[in-house]
């Protein structure tokens, strides 16, 4: 019977894929709820890397059934490539084992062009969006008007709908991106193609996780982005055009709160951030390159979908502390702490300085203006990658593992100390 959610605590890249990865080992059903193909999870598994961008990271285990939720927004040849590119490596994703919630909606091509003719129209004050269609696709769906999978059960009619968005998103739209429209028809025609290979992933979502949650089946709920990302409660305008969070979990599948068991909140050892928005701890120049990593490494802070460098920063808690309060997170995962090794002092942001003349320290909605205040803590040499277990890790890590277990108020049960799939150790912090 429960609902156990893995949910970003900060801007996204947390390392959420690789804590599905391993929930998901014993879980039933794996459904991703919101968001699109934005999204980027990597898992490592042996010596290949998976990088996922629809497909629920759960996948990857061949026992699970994975769900694409109602409160997607779906690419649909990004989610055929994807379906092809998992089967090519040998991954079982035949209809039995991927549904698509007919209820899902459907990015066209009018979406990829509003989207990047929107970012230009921005200028110096663009968001940095994914320019995956996200934004214009949400607006649709909120304005009534949008595209729904199910319409793919009949191609032809779903193929005259794409052509219609298409040659009419010129004359609708407030920017000119005329020039960055296909041709309406062969548009029609592709859509349609992805509609023939996609209609046998099509199904009633929502019922299928109200069964399996009344088999007493695990239902793992993979979150992208991040709390900080969530159209409500994030950094807004700097924001992505979904619900990010807990709430948005059990919008985007359709069930009720009953069920919810655990909410995982994912955070890696650092903050990252793509994209424009305020971002207190930021950091820049040596060590900014440091923590980020050359590039080189699948997992090095560059964007799995948009290939752009991460900005870097640390921790803060002050922002954790408003990412449990959203969430109600009943553990945390902390990721990366292996790439913190050799860098000593190491800093965690404890609160916001008061400004003068101000009765109270800047809130999370006006970021723009906190200071943050640092606690120094001490840093390790050794490689962490080998520890399995919690008395493997130097004296120093688990201290700076329970200082941010103590400044967030939330156990840390999962540590990240490598990208492979064993290279994690948990903890039972009573
Ligand atoms: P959009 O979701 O493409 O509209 O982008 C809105 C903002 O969310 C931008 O700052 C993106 O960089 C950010 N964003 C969207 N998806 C992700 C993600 O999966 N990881 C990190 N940032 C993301």
């Amino acid at each position: 019977m429960p609902l156990d959610l893995v949910v970003g605590a900060q801007w996204g890249d947390e390392g959420k894929g690789r804590i599905v990865d391993r929930l998901a080992a014993s879980a039933d059903l794996v459904a991703r709820w919101g968001g699109g193909d934005n999204a980027g999870h990597s898992v490592t598994v042996g010596d290949q890397v998976h990088r996922l961008h629809l497909i629920p990271s759960g996948i990857l285990h061949p026992h699970t059934v994975c769900l694409l939720g109602a409160g997607m927004v779906i690419h649909p040849g990004r989610l055929v490539e994807e379906i092809c590119q998992l089967q090519a490596a040998g991954v079982d994703v035949s209809p039995a084992r991927l549904k698509l919630s007919a209820a899902a909606h459907v990015i066209t091509p009018a979406h990829l062009a509003l989207d990047a003719a929107q970012e230009a129209g921005r200028g110096a004050g663009q968001l940095g969006t994914t320019r995956r269609g996200i934004g214009p696709a949400y607006t649709d769906k909120a304005a009534r008007r949008g595209l729904r999978a199910g319409a793919m059960r009949s191609p032809e009619e779903f193929s005259r709908q794409v052509t219609d968005s298409v040659s009419g998103a010129a004359a609708a739209s407030p920017v000119d991106h005329a020039s960055l429209l296909p041709e309406a028809r062969a548009a029609g025609q592709e859509y349609a193609q992805h509609a023939e290979f996609l209609l046998p992933y099509l199904a009633d979502t929502g019922r299928l996780v109200d069964e399996a949650l009344s088999q007493g089946k695990l239902v793992l709920g993979e979150g992208a982005q991040g709390t900080l990302l969530d159209l409500d409660h994030g950094t807004y305008p700097y924001v992505t055009s979904s619900c990010t969070t807990t709430a948005g979990a059990l919008a985007g599948l359709g069930i009720g709160a009953q069920h919810l068991r655990q909410v995982i909140g994912v955070v890696k050892c650092f903050q990252t951030r793509v994209g424009a928005g305020p971002f207190p701890t930021e950091l820049h120049g040596d060590l900014a390159d440091r923590l980020r990593g050359s590039g080189d490494r699948p997992w090095d802070e560059f964007g799995t979908t948009t290939g752009r460098p991460r900005r870097i920063g640390w921790l803060d808690a002050v922002l954790l502390r408003y990412a449990h309060r959203i969430n109600g997170f009943t553990a945390l995962a902390l990721t990366k702490l292996d790439i913190l090794s050799g860098l000593d002092p190491l800093c965690l942001c404890s609160e916001y300085r008061r400004q003068a003349g101000d009765e109270a320290a800047p809130e999370v909605s006006d970021l723009e203006r906190a200071s943050p205040v640092y606690l120094a803590l001490p840093g390790w040499q050794s490689d962490l990658q080998p520890a399995r277990a919690w008395e493997e890790l130097p004296a120093p890590a688990r201290d700076f593992v329970l200082e941010v277990e103590r400044q967030a108020g939330v156990p840390i049960r999962l540590i990240s100390v490598g990208p492979e799939r064993q290279q994690l150790v948990e903890r039972d912090p009573r």
